[in-house]
């Protein structure tokens, strides 16, 4: 993950990245089974995505560097317009995969996450939103 871009941009974050990268560390540890979504996302996506799905404050307004903050991932977002197959590229091969030479703080984590853990992070968000938005998502 890159820690760069919450350190600088807002401290707040960089401690809550930290308070959520031990509680995922301490549920890691108390169940080691098969990946579970909902604590990868804390892992992974909490520190720029909020520990619940908030995004960052006035994600619509870019920042000083002219990217956008990180949005939520609750239905007030859209991550929930995208289809299954968008998710999984904007997530493994970053944003830039599907808008060629887009300027982003989204990293992309191929190599840091298999297909199948991002899934289970797509489904542990996806269970989060009301019937309508996951109906809508469904038939993209
Ligand atoms: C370093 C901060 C950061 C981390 C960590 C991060 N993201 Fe993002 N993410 C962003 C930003 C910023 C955007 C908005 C990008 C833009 O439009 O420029 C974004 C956008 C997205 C989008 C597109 C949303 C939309 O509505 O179009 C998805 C999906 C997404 N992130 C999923 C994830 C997942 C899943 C993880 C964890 C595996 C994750 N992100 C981790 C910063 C981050």
């Amino acid at each position: 993950m890159d820690s760069r871009i919450p350190g600088v941009s807002c401290p707040m974050n960089l401690l809550l990245a930290l308070t959520v990268t031990i509680f995922a560390a301490s549920t890691a540890l108390a169940q080691p089974a098969q990946p579970d979504g909902e604590a990868l996302y804390l892992e992974y996506c909490a520190s720029c995505h909020g520990a619940n799905l908030e995004g960052q404050p006035n994600w619509m307004e870019r920042l000083p560097s002219g990217r956008l903050p990180a949005p939520p991932h609750d239905e007030t977002g859209h991550s929930w317009h995208h289809s299954d197959e968008q998710l999984l590229r904007i997530v493994r091969d970053g944003l830039a995969a599907i808008a060629p030479g887009y300027q982003t703080d989204m990293p992309a984590f191929r190599g840091t996450l298999s297909d199948q853990e991002i899934v289970e992070i797509l489904d542990y968000i996806k269970q989060t939103w009301p019937d309508r938005e996951r109906e809508v998502q469904r038939s993209r």
